[in-house]
């Protein structure tokens, strides 16, 4: 592939900008190397002009959570009519959107925890609604990342107090049976699996310091499964990555029980990127170093939203001059 000038998007808006920074910095060096003329794109509210000033040939995405990765930016990107990496505007959403994802699990007879749902609207019904779902359960917010607003619960007052908690994330949550087993993420560019890393927290979950904190988690490439175990896992990982659509890179987050159970628990369609991030450690052990990965994603950037008659120049209607409330004329493309 030839030079191109390329929009590292980072930053931006959700509890996870932190990491985008990271995954950010790191991809930007990355298409640096492989001798991309970068422009480093830090996502703000005024995004759509910067991006309309910016001239870049593609965007790489390195935006986690919310605006990011549950579609909003790539509807702008198809609006403005600039390829993006990763996976378009009906794939973010359904994998940024726990509730809509375990929907979609199901039609596909994709195992997840058994769950409910609970609304602001429910919060002082909570111990009724949960009746006889029973403990340990865990409690997260429906858009959510980085295990950010994740709890477990143990009594009915555990339940409550988690519910609120994640209430401070969104205006839903999801109340889960507790799985107890071995956590294995798969990861998968376009569709093909890569292979399958276990994590083994210290902690009581894989929570947020146990994801970013060096030495508070033991990782196990490949995941210590049996054969055959290792390859049901990769074929339910890319049957759930398929359900919702997904292409570029993605990660599938699963636990794996001591019987015969794997359970999926989310698709995350814009995964960690920096050097030590799990999809970079499971691409390793499929033979891409960290800067072919991103060159790969890379060469994987479209547009989606006009099936096979995307392309890259802005739609029509885009280029058009139109009228401005004032009455004189504005473009909405350079
Ligand atoms: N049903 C469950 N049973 C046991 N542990 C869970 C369950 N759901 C989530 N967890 C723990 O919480 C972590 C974060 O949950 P996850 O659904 O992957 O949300 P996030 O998008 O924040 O990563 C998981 O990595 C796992 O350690
Ligand atoms: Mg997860």
């Amino acid at each position: 592939m030839g030079r191109r000038r390329v929009g590292v998007l980072l930053g931006g808006m959700s509890s996870e900008r932190e990491i985008s920074l990271k995954t950010g910095e790191a991809a930007a060096a990355a298409l640096e190397r492989l001798g991309h003329e970068v422009v480093r794109i830090y996502v703000d509210a005024d995004v759509d002009q910067v991006l309309r000033q910016a001239h870049i040939d593609v965007a790489f995405l390195a935006l986690h959570g919310k605006y990011g990765e549950d579609g909003c930016m790539q509807g702008l990107l198809e609006i403005l009519g600039i390829p993006y990496t990763g996976s378009g505007v009906l794939a973010s959403a359904l994998a940024m959107d726990k509730l809509k994802s375990k929907e979609v699990f199901r039609l596909h007879n994709i195992a997840t925890p058994p769950y409910f749902s609970l609304g602001a609207e429910d919060v002082d019904r909570i111990r009724a609604i949960h009746g006889s779902f029973g403990f340990p359960a865990v409690v997260k917010p429906r858009r959510e990342g980085s295990s950010v607003g994740v709890s477990i619960v143990r009594d009915p007052e555990g339940l409550v107090d988690a519910v609120h908690e994640a209430l401070r994330f969104d205006d839903d949550v999801l109340v889960e049976r507790f799985i107890k087993g071995r956590e294995v993420c798969v990861g998968l560019l376009d569709g093909r699996v890569l292979g399958a890393i276990e994590v083994a927290p210290q902690r009581e979950f894989y929570d947020y310091q146990a994801k970013y904190t060096p030495g508070m988690t033991d990782y196990h490439f490949p995941a210590r499964l049996a054969p055959t175990r290792y390859r049901c896992v990769l074929t339910l990982a890319e049957k759930a990555d398929r359900a919702l659509g997904c292409c570029g890179p993605s990660r599938v987050d699963l636990l794996v029980t001591e019987g015969d159970n794997e359970y999926v628990l989310e698709v995350n369609s814009l995964p960690g990127m920096t050097p030590t991030s799990l999809l970079p450690k499971i691409a390793a052990g499929a033979g891409y170093t960290y800067d072919r990965l991103v060159e790969a994603i890379l060469a994987g950037a479209r547009l989606h939203a006009g099936g096979s008659r995307a392309c890259s120049d802005p739609p029509a209607h885009v280029q058009t001059a139109v009228e401005s409330p004032s009455g004189g004329k504005r473009a909405l493309a350079s």
